[in-house]
Parts: C-alpha cells; structure tokens; sequence
C-alpha cells in the first residue's frame, strides 16, 4: 500500500481530534482509498506541555515548524495552529517545497487566502480549509459542488459556535461569564476569546463563504461586525418571551447586481428555521434560484467534528497527488461585484 506521510502544525484542541481520527479511520482509509496516512511529525509551540492524546509510534514531536515544512518526505501539511502571520509564513515555505496543505485557519485565509490560493495554483498543488467555516459542517464543498449550475441569492448563517453557545446559555439564564468560560472548557472559543464574541470571526467566515456562494467576498473594512458582548442574559429571555431567538447572524445577499453583507446580532422569529440553531450547533441557510432553501446544520466548533473537515481535505488532497490532479480543484469563479451594507 502506497504510504502518504503526513505532517502537522499544531496539537490543540483541533491536531488532537486531528490524531485521534485518524486513528479511529486507519482502517477505513485503506480498505476505501487503498492508500495509508502517516503522521510523520507534529510541531508545537510547547514541546513538554501535557497532551490530552498519545502520538502514534514514529511521529516526531517538534517545536520547529521549519523542519516540518521543509521534510522532504512530508508530502501534505496540516495547519492548525492558528496565528495569521507565523502560519502565513509556514504555509507560504510548504506550498514552496511542493506540499499540499490543509487549514483551519479562516483569519488567514479571509486576509490572505488569494495570495496562497494562486500560489498553490501555481504550485500544481491542494490548498482546501473547509474546517474554516462551520467546523464540522462541509459547507464550502457543499457550495462547491451541489451548487455549481445553480445560482445563490442569499446566505444567512450562525457561524460562531461560541457566540451561538453563549447565546443559547443566556437564554438558559446563565450569565456571559459563565457562558464563556464553558465555552472555552469546551474548545469552541480561540485561544483569545476577542473574535469570538466581537464578531471578527464571524466575519472572516462570511468573508469565505461569500467567496464560495458568490465568487465574491465582502472586505473585512467594509463589514464592520457587530458582536455579542453587550447582550445579557436579560436580554435573551426577553426576547425569548416575545417569541425571539437572539442569534448572531452572517448575512450576504445578491440584490440587483450587487452584494449586501451584515455581521450582527439579529432577532429571529421561533418559526424560523435558524432560530432552533442552539449551543455549539452552527446553520447555514442558501437561497439559490434552482433549490429554492436549504439549511445545513450541524456542530459548528469542538474537536472531532472539526478534526473531521480536516481530514477529509487531506484525503482528497492525497487522492490528488497520486493521480496527479492537485492544484487544479478551485472552481471559485470570480466575480467583481460591488458590496454594500445591509442596514444594521
Ligand atoms: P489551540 O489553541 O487549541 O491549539 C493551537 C496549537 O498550535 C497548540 O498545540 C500550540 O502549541 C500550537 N502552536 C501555536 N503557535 C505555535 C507556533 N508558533 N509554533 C508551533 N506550534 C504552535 O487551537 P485550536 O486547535 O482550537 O485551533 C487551531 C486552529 O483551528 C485555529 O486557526 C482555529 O481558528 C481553527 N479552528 C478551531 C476550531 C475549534 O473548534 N477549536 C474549529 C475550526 C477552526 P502548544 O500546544 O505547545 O501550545
Ligand atoms: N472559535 C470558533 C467558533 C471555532 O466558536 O466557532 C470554529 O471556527
């Protein structure tokens, strides 16, 4: 069986759902794909720091991204690390010495994800991040590929699974802080809570999945998000009261040729579908002219499930590489469409 050797930037919450999927689907992978993944190498930034799982026999543990990047016998790098400008760099040397590489990394790939795509392009290799948007809901191939002659018109989506879960939690009568704190137990929140709960993240994803459904994304200048942090649990139980979820809501919107985008808190009424979205639970809604609407669900943050995403993006990146196809999987069209605010 042709072996894949695997290398990996980061062993938090996502590299260890990363470790421990891969082993659960050893088996599976070679019976389906007739191809076996080995983990070579991990870097962290810590290298004594306790882990919550065991590397599998023959994985080196590093704290030198360089020696991951650049090892020769590593054909396809995973980042999950975080960090926009170290990541930036590690992926830029990988994509140069000719390695596919997958990422869960949406504040990268929203600022900067045009400069790697071309250089992956240009690099006949794979560059796929569907964990960046919705965690463990394939949302990005789903738009890819279930909606290639169709037309999207609108997509609205909880996208933050730590925002939703504290909403949720209020809702329930818990306080913010609480909230928050559970949802950094959990391993829904980043390493710094501040985009989580301010918006940016939700934005970044808005940024990505609007690229996806239109071939265009707002900037991050023009989005302006809104987050969560002036809710109170008061709040969210009034509204409740009233018939009301509080929900953080990406929206984009196709109206006349152009595109209107909003990140910010918005009432959704109980009969809409978005609205029984709750916890860590993310939704997309589509809008497009053949399907009408849809609604994906399902976890939008947490290890395995995005772990998951991950993994599948590196199966059909190897897939690529032994049939020589990589690099050319992008059908991102492109389009220039003017962008604009929804109201907020
Ligand atoms: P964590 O903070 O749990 O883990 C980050 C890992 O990266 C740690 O193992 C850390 O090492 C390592 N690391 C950080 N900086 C460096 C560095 N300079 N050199 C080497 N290693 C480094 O993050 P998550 O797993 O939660 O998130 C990882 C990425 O996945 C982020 O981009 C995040 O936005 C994205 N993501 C996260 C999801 C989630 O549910 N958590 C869901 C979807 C995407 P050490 O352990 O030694 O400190
Ligand atoms: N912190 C992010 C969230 C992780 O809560 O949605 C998934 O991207």
């Amino acid at each position: 069986t042709t072996t894949i050797e695997v290398g990996m930037l980061g062993l938090g919450t996502v590299g260890s759902g990363v470790v421990t999927r891969l082993h659960q689907a050893t088996q599976k992978i070679e019976q389906t794909q007739g191809f076996r993944l080995h983990l070579a190498a991990v870097a962290v930034n810590h290298l004594n720091a306790p882990r919550s799982v065991t590397l599998p026999i023959g994985t080196r543990l590093t704290d030198s991204i360089q020696t991951v990047v650049t090892d020769p016998q590593i054909q396809l790098v995973i980042e999950v690390m975080g960090t926009v400008t170290t990541a930036k760099q590690a992926i830029i040397t990988a994509l140069t010495h000719g390695k596919s590489v997958i990422t869960a990394n949406k504040d990268l790939m929203a600022t900067a994800g045009a400069e790697l795509i071309a250089l992956a392009q240009q690099q006949q290799v794979d560059l796929f991040y569907e964990a960046s948007v919705a965690g463990g809901i394939p949302i990005l191939r789903t738009l890819t590929d279930s909606y290639a002659t169709d037309q999207i018109t609108a997509v609205a989506g909880i996208i933050n699974g730590t925002a939703n879960y504290i909403l949720s939690a209020m809702t329930q009568g818990q306080s913010y802080e609480q909230a928050l704190v559970a949802a950094q137990q959990a391993g829904y929140a980043e390493a710094d809570p501040t985009n989580d709960v301010a918006g940016w993240d939700t934005a970044y994803k808005l940024i990505i999945l609007s690229q996806f459904a239109f071939g265009q994304g707002p900037s991050l200048a023009s989005l302006q998000p809104v987050g969560i942090t002036t809710l109170t649990a008061a709040s969210c139980q009034q509204a409740a009261k009233y018939g009301w979820q509080i929900k953080l809501l990406a929206q984009a919107q196709l109206a006349k040729g152009k595109l209107y985008c909003r990140v910010a808190p918005v009432a959704v009424p109980l009969g809409q579908a978005l609205s029984q979205v709750s916890g860590v639970q993310n939704g997309v809604a589509v809008t497009s002219r053949a399907i009408g609407s849809s609604l994906y669900t399902g976890p939008g943050a947490g290890s395995t499930a995005t772990a998951n995403s991950v993994l599948n993006d590196v199966l059909i990146a190897a897939q690529h590489r032994l049939t020589h196809t990589a690099g050319r999987a992008f059908n991102l069209q492109k389009r220039d469409l003017p962008v604009a605010s929804l109201a907020q």
